[in-house]
């Protein structure tokens, strides 16, 4: 039997990450090759042209599971009944600017959006937020959305999770799918903790298979830590369809099941105290994830300079949550 369609809003739709996440999400590598989908786009007014240039190449891709798009320049328009809400819309980092020097442009947008999905979406909406600072956007949208599910708001940590596992994968000479367990702790920043002490490479401990803890602790570290960074230098612009097929990776775990083996992924959601993380915050933890809803991984051992780390990026969060709300103080004034 055929499935009803699910209604997806991309938020920034004609921006870059938005053009390689759309044929994603239209060919089904977001919910899977039997979900029919109807798009909601939404952008703002400069990008209309460009946007209405997106709807029409999803249409000439004649995308089998695409059955209807709609594009707004209005969120509340946009927002109307979508199931899933891919929050991209805002301003990316550009060279030599640090995620906090974004913020104060993009936290306003999260306020405003997140009326409009409290009032237009469906009342189970699952939300991603991508758009940097991502976890604090999260948070502002949690703040301004109380219809919305705490559980059901989430933001991108995927991304470096899958960066950290080519990492690895790369070092050994073996295939992405043989490196599981890793986990990024924290922030979506170069504060974030990317912690191999978990995790397997062809199922044995990684660092006993890497046998170079002077790697893992430096230079793998930074490099995950720095690699937005890194793309950003090399690109002109910051990373696209990684962010995309990382967005796609979140979502269809979320929503189908991370795999029976109980291997885990990261996602940045709402924490509940775990870790000794402050309870409120959305931190990237390990997450198991059945029926739609995820779980966070339980019982790990956290050895003394982990749970430093931990400490350090869960205080740039609070920091962040603060300056946001100065933000967004200033604004209203
Ligand atoms: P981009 O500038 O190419 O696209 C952003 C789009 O958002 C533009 O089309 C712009 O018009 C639109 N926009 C601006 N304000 C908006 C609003 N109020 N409502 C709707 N749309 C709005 O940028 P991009 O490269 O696509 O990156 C988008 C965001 O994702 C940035 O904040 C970037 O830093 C972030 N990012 C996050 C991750 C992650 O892993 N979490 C990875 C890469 C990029
Ligand atoms: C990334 O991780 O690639 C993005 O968040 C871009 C950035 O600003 O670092």
């Amino acid at each position: 039997m055929t499935k009803e369609a699910k209604h997806v809003l991309i938020t920034g739709a004609a921006g870059q990450i938005g053009y390689a996440l759309c044929p994603m999400v239209a060919g089904g590598r977001m919910l899977g090759l039997d979900q029919p989908i109807i798009l909601h786009l939404l952008d703002i007014e400069p990008a209309k042209q460009a946007l209405e240039g997106v709807k029409m190449e999803l249409l000439d891709a004649a995308f089998p599971l695409l059955k209807g798009i709609i594009t707004s320049v209005d969120a509340d328009i946009a927002c109307k009944d979508v199931d899933i809400a891919i929050m991209v819309g805002g301003f990316p980092r550009k060279a030599g600017m640090e995620r906090k020097d974004v913020m104060t442009k993009n936290v306003t947008i999260y306020r405003d959006q997140a009326s409009a999905l409290g009032k237009h979406a469906s009342k189970d909406v699952k939300v991603l937020v991508v758009a940097n600072p991502a976890n604090t956007n999260a948070l502002i949208l949690k703040e301004y959305a109380p219809g919305i599910a705490p559980e059901n708001i989430s933001c991108l940590t995927r991304l470096d999770h899958n960066r950290a596992l080519a990492q690895v994968a790369e070092r050994l000479g073996l295939h992405v799918v043989e490196v599981k367990n890793v986990i990024i702790w924290g922030n979506h920043s170069s504060t974030q903790y990317p912690d191999v002490n978990h995790g397997t490479a062809g199922g044995k401990p990684i660092r006993e298979v890497v046998k170079d803890d002077a790697w893992l602790d430096g230079e793998f570290l930074t490099t995950v830590q720095q690699r937005g960074a890194a793309i950003i230098k090399a690109r002109g612009l910051s990373s696209a369809l990684s962010a995309a097929s990382s967005a796609c990776d979140h979502v269809r775990d979320w929503v189908l099941g991370t795999p029976s083996d109980g291997s885990w992924v990261s996602m940045g959601v709402v924490s509940d105290g775990s870790y000794g993380t402050p309870a409120g915050l959305v931190y990237s933890f390990p997450v198991t994830c059945a029926d739609g809803k995820w779980k966070i991984v339980q019982g790990l051992a956290i050895d003394e300079r982990s749970a430093e780390k931990m400490k350090a990026t869960a205080d740039e969060l609070a920091e962040e949550r603060d300056l946001a709300h100065e933000c967004i103080a200033a604004a209203n004034a």
